[in-house]
């Protein structure tokens, strides 16, 4: 197994800047980060996969260290399969923790070789989420300072605000 991959998976219903803060201090430590669409996430989701996809190909193009695919199943063995030793998570507030701790420590007795390594949010990025991103910007309010220009237009289009 390679120990420098490391998956980074999520719904991104859209990719918003705290998914890119964890992604940037991410490729401070590997090799490679694989962004990882859950397929399972489509349901009552905004944007479909093919969407979500092509938003996260266009703001990584500009560096090859990053990949960005879907998956079905477990995630644990999609790591596998990628030869990745380390899921990463970015935890934001203690409303975090249960679930990660659950998917953690679920993820880790399933498949015991691979680790969920979890990075503190960016304190400006805490209270951010694609859900509360969607809210603001369906009811139009200025969501430039939460996703990067690409996402604020698409969800701008999503909305009818453009
Ligand atoms: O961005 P999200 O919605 O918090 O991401 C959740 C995700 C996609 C990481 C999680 O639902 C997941 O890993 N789904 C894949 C199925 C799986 O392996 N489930 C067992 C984990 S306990």
């Amino acid at each position: 197994m390679n120990r420098h991959i490391a998956i980074y998976p999520g719904s991104f219903d859209p990719f918003t800047n705290g998914h890119l803060d964890i992604v940037r201090r991410g490729l401070e430590i590997f090799d490679t980060i694989i962004i990882a669409v859950a397929r399972n996430s489509e349901k009552n989701s905004l944007f479909s996969i093919a969407e979500r996809i092509d938003m996260i190909s266009r703001l990584i193009e500009h560096d090859p260290r990053l990949k960005v695919e879907t998956f079905d199943g477990l995630l644990v063995d999609y790591a596998v399969s990628k030869g990745a030793r380390v899921i990463l998570r970015g935890l934001r507030a203690v409303t975090d923790f249960e679930f990660e701790f659950q998917m953690a420590q679920m993820n880790h007795t399933v498949c015991e070789q691979v680790e969920t390594l979890f990075m503190m949010t960016a304190p400006e990025c805490a209270y951010l989420s694609s859900s509360i991103v969607k809210e603001v910007g369906r009811l139009n309010g200025d969501i430039s300072q939460f996703v990067p220009p690409l996402v604020r237009d698409e969800l701008l289009k999503k909305f009818g605000h453009n």
